[in-house]
């Protein structure tokens, strides 16, 4: 090949000079900030809420959701947002912050945004996850321990009394008060309801603690 041909093929495939790499092919992702727990990461299909700052390159702002006084909330990963931010979401945390770099392909394009978004724009994007959810979740249950003696297991219209602790996503308590005492009936509806659907059936598993104690 001749060197002429050489340096067409080279300009057709988009290879640039070494001090300028080019375009991007895929988003860049830094995860500045993952939370210590992390109890669930984001999945393609997962509802999210999240708060983002959109720049370009030289910092001005052109996009934010806390201009707006609102959360952003959607389907992730599923072509509904920009695909680079449905790819710059996945396997987020809540309470992760994260700094995007959108190239154009995986953004606007080479259209842009009228009066907003110019061509072939690489966006930043700088990100904080508040929540994620799904429509198929399901109760999920983790036996921690089991008394050895069991004569009684919960049944649907027993009373049962019993602690809880509440934690959010991030780890962080969702009731002030941690622990509570309720007496209810699992399956008719009573003013001490649970404030989760989900306790009233994973309480139909429950033990009884061992008939040693006194009170039981
Ligand atoms: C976005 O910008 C605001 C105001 O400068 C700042 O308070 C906020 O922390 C930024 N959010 C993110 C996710 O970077
Ligand atoms: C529990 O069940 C065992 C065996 O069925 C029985 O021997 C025991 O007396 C029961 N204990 C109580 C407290 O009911
Ligand atoms: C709830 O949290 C408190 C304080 O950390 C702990 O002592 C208690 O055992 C927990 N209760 C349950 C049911 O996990």
């Amino acid at each position: 090949m001749s060197l002429l041909c050489l340096v067409l093929a080279l300009s057709l495939l988009g290879v640039r000079g070494l001090g300028d790499p080019g375009p991007l092919e895929d988003v860049v992702i830094d995860r500045y900030y993952i939370p210590k727990v992390c109890l669930r990461e984001v999945q393609m299909g997962d509802f999210v809420r999240y708060h983002y700052n959109g720049t370009f390159q030289d910092g001005t702002k052109f996009d934010s959701s806390y201009d707006r006084g609102a959360t952003v909330a959607g389907v992730a990963g599923v072509g509904r947002l920009i695909t680079g931010m449905d790819r710059g979401l996945q396997g987020m945390c809540v309470n992760e912050r994260r700094h995007l770099i959108v190239p154009p392909h995986l953004g606007y394009g080479s259209i842009g945004v009228a009066g907003l978004i110019p061509p072939d724009t690489t966006l930043y994007f700088d990100v904080i996850l508040l929540d994620i959810w799904n429509k198929e979740d399901k109760l999920q249950i983790t036996t921690v321990s089991k008394p050895q003696r069991c004569n009684r297991t919960v049944e649907n219209s027993d009373f049962v009394r019993y602690h809880y602790n509440g934690t959010l996503l991030d780890g962080t308590p969702s009731t002030p008060a941690m622990e509570k005492t309720v007496l209810m009936t699992p399956t008719e509806t009573t003013n001490s309801d649970p404030p989760v659907p989900g306790l009233r059936r994973e309480r139909l598993r429950h033990c009884h603690p061992p008939s040693s104690l006194p009170g039981f």
